[in-house]
Order: structure tokens, then C-alpha cells, then sequence
């Protein structure tokens, strides 16, 4: 027999369904609870709250564990790339050859946007984030292709998604040309998907762009990194859109926007402004973790802390790991890093952060592998956003496929004045 939970209220008792993850995670069933108890629950922030069952991702936070459809995420830093991930996230397997194939293909035939796109992208002032690019760019791809404006069907999904991810990269190399008024390099067909974003980013007309392997990889492995993080802000924000039916492309083009915060995907930038400040000013980071600490002080240590993981981020540790190779392979020595490191072990061992069970995350370190594959700091947000294109995308098809699947709809514990009358302006006192 199935577990229960029992609430009581009122001097009554009710039953609340109990269902359990494959991971063990435990949840009260609350959705009939209005309906037979008069109530809502009430949970600021969603901190204790889950919002769907999801077959994508597992974080068991306390132990800093992180599986993409049952596979850890070390074994896949390890062995996959990512495309391979990204077709396990969004079809729920990994690929055999032909499979591979074909998305290959397909993401090489999708590579290239409207050519009349690319007046839109003059009408963008110099200097205008390429993250405002981005989500606007994606939007405005559908008035372009309006087959992108289609619903949702199984037989067009592939597509769909590869045109998404395909269109993302190209949008995001144009956006930083366009940002940097440089002229707009077209993606090359021989090229594999995180090659041809570097080429477009880093090719002159007149020059290519040498493409190191070790470059390649680096920059593969952090969009990897990225593919997904079950129920965050932004794949919340795509789940939200998707619940409404709206098109793959609005929902994407809503999750950048989300994820352009500086505490959620923002943070990349924000980490390495706030190193670079620590830098200017001559501090060894004490100061700066002394005015963290200083709850008067807004400031936080930006790359710390997360609402899941109370350990390690198991992405942080892979990050951490590829940006000392890279450097080395590439003979880099960058004054961030160093300050990092200190930032870091001071932080482990001070109070507030341990009580707090605070600890590097995915995007502590990733920011100085982007500088020193020469991506400027304005965009470091936009490559998270294309790394999380196939979460997004893999949240958007469960959303799609549920049963009988109902809109977004979350109630609220209204504390505003109950009925008040209409006082005609006049007779306002000022
Ligand atoms: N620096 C200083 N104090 C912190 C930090 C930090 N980075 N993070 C949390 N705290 C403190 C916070 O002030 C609070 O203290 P108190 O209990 O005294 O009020 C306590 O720790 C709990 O913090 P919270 O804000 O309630 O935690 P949350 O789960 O709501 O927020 C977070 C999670 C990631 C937004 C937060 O840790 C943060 O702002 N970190 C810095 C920004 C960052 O690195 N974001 C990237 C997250 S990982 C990638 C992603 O999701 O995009």
C-alpha cells in the first residue's frame, strides 16, 4: 500500500498522498488539498516546493551529486561531448551512431538564420548586451522562419530542437560581432558544433581562426557543464512558458531572460568583475570577505553558495580541474586564478561560510577558462545559455508530453486591503 501523510486542521484529519523519486526523495501530494481541506500551501521562494515529477536530471545536494539521466556527471566530463549529452538530456539515452548522425546533420543544415536577420541586429545600439541580443534575436527568429511558430508534435520535434540549438550559436557569435561592430562571420559546415561557435566568434574574413583542440575541448566541457540543472530559475521560467503552449522559441527566449540574473547565470560575469575589482584594489580578498560577511554590506561572494547543493558542486570541482589544464596547456598565467584560490580557501574555513554550508559552484571558476580562451566577460553568460539550450529543450518536451497537462498556475496568500472604494482624485488628501 502506498504511504500517507496525515494533516489535520480544523479538529480533521486528511490523507495526503505520499510519492517518492527514484532517488528516495519524499513529497506530500497537495494537490487535492484546497479541494478537501479549504487550503493552500504557502512556500516563499519555492524552496520546499516540487513542482513537477522530472525523468532529466538528479541532484542529491547534501552528498554534491549530479546524474544526467542516471549518468554522473564525471563520467560524462570525462567521455562524452556536448551534443552526445545533450541528445541523452532530451531524448533520455545516449545516441547510437546513426542517431548521432542525424542530429549532427541536422544541427549543420539549421546552422544559418534568415539573412534579413541580420538588419535587425544592426538596429542593437554598440554596446548593448549580447544577452538583451539574444533573447530578442530568438524571439524575433520565428517572424523569420515562422515554421518555428508551430506547436508542439512529436513528428516535428527533432527538428525543432536542433533548428533551436543550432540557431542559438550562430545568434549568440553574431550578437558579440555585432557588440564589438565587427563583421558577421558565417558558420562553416565541415566545422562540429563548439568549433564552428569559435570560428564564428574568432574568424577575420581575411584570416581563420586557429582552432586548438585543447580550446575546443575546454569550451565544449563548460557547455557540457551547463546542459541542465533540473528545476532552477530559467528551466522553471521555460517549464512555466511550455505549461502555456507557447512555441519552443518564445519559451528559450523566456529563459534567457531569467537566466541573465546575477544570481543565477549572471553570476559567471559577476564572479570575475568582482575578482578583477579585488585585483585592482590590491586586496588579498580579506577585505572583500570581510565586507561579505558584514551583513550591512550587500555584497556576496559571487560563484558561492547554492540553494540545492550544500557540499561541493560537483561542476565546480570538473572546472576547477579543466581551467589549472587549460592554462597550462595554453602556457596562461592569469592573477585571477590566484585570487580565486585564496578567495576559496579562506571561505572554507571561515564560520559564515561553513555554518552556512556554502561552497563554490559551477560558476567560481568557469569565468577565467572563458578569459583565457579570450571570450569577453559580457558574454560569459551567454555561453551558459547555450549550454543550457538542451535542458531547456528536454524540460520543454516533458512539459509537452505530460498526460493531460494542465498551465502553470500557482495561488497566493493575498494580504492587501480586502475591499476598499474608489476616492475620485479631488478629494484625495495629498
Ligand atoms: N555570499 C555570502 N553569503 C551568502 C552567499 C554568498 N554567495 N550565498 C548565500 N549566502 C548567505 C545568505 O546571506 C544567507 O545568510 P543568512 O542566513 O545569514 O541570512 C544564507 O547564506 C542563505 O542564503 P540564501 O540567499 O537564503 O540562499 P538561496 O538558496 O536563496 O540562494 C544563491 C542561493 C545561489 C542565490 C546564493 O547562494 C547566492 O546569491 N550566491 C551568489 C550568486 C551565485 O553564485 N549564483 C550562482 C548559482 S549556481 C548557478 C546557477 O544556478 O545559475
Amino acid at each position: 500500500m502506498s504511504e500517507t501523510a496525515k494533516l489535520e486542521l480544523d479538529g480533521k484529519a486528511y490523507q495526503l498522498p505520499v510519492i517518492v523519486g527514484s532517488g528516495g526523495e519524499r513529497a506530500l501530494d497537495i494537490s487535492s488539498l484546497r479541494q478537501t481541506a479549504g487550503c493552500i500551501t504557502l512556500d516563499d521562494a519555492y524552496a520546499n516546493t516540487g513542482a513537477c515529477q522530472s525523468a532529466i536530471t538528479y541532484i542529491d545536494g547534501d552528498q554534491g551529486i549530479l546524474r544526467y539521466r542516471g549518468i554522473p556527471i564525471e563520467e560524462l566530463a570525462e567521455h562524452s561531448t556536448f551534443i552526445e549529452t545533450a541528445f541523452l538530456l532530451i531524448y533520455g539515452r545516449l545516441p547510437v551512431r546513426a542517431e548521432m548522425r542525424r542530429l549532427s546533420d541536422l544541427l549543420t543544415q539549421n546552422e544559418m538564420i534568415h539573412e534579413d536577420m541580420k538588419f535587425h541586429f544592426e538596429g542593437f545600439p554598440p554596446n548593448a548586451h549580447p544577452m538583451a541580443i539574444l533573447s530578442a534575436m530568438i524571439n524575433a527568429s520565428s517572424c523569420f522562419h515562422p515554421r518555428l511558430l508551430e506547436g508542439y508534435s512529436p513528428e516535428h520535434f527533432d527538428l525543432q530542437a536542433a533548428r533551436l540549438m543550432s540557431k542559438v550559436r550562430t545568434i549568440a557569435a553574431f550578437a558579440f560581432r555585432k557588440s564589438r561592430g565587427l563583421p558577421i562571420i558565417y558558420p562553416k559546415p565541415v566545422y562540429k558544433y563548439t568549433a564552428n561557435f569559435l570560428h564564428m566568434m574568432f574568424s577575420e574574413p581575411y584570416q581563420d581562426y586557429d582552432l586548438k583542440p585543447e580550446v575546443v575541448r575546454a569550451l565544449d566541457l563548460i557547455f557540457l557543464l551547463h546542459a541542465d540543472h533540473e528545476q532552477n530559475c530559467s528551466t522553471t521560467t521555460v517549464r512555466m512558458i511550455a505549461s502555456a503552449q507557447a512555441n519552443l522559441f518564445a519559451c528559450a527566449a523566456g529563459g534567457v531572460c531569467a537566466l541573465w540574473g546575477p544570481l543565477h547565470g549572471g553570476a559567471n560575469q559577476a564572479v570575475i568583475q568582482m575578482l578583477e575589482e579585488i585585483h585592482t584594489t590590491g586586496d588579498d580578498g580579506s577585505k572583500f570577505l570581510a565586507a561579505v560577511k558584514d551583513k550591512s554590506d550587500r555584497a556576496r561572494l559571487m560563484g558561492f553558495g547554492h540553494r540545492v547543493y550544500k557540499n561541493y558542486d560537483p561542476r565546480a570541482k570538473i572546472i576547477k580541474a579543466q581551467c589549472h589544464k587549460l592554462l597550462r596547456q595554453l602556457k596562461a598565467d592569469d592573477p585571477l586564478l590566484a585570487i580565486a584560490h585564496k578567495l576559496e580557501e579562506a571561505a572554507l574555513k571561515d564560520e559564515y561560510f561553513v555554518s552556512r554550508k556554502l561552497y563554490p559552484n559551477v560558476d567560481f571558476y568557469s569565468g577565467i577558462i572563458m578569459r583565457a580562451i579570450g571570450i569577453p566577460v559580457e558574454m560569459f553568460t551567454v555561453i551558459f545559455a547555450i549550454g543550457r539550450m538542451p535542458g531547456w529543450i528536454a524540460h520543454y518536451k516533458e512539459v509537452m508530453d505530460r498526460k493531460n497537462g494542465r498551465i502553470y498556475r500557482p495561488r497566493q496568500v493575498y494580504v492587501g486591503p480586502l475591499l476598499q472604494s474608489y476616492v475620485p482624485i479631488e478629494q484625495r488628501a495629498d
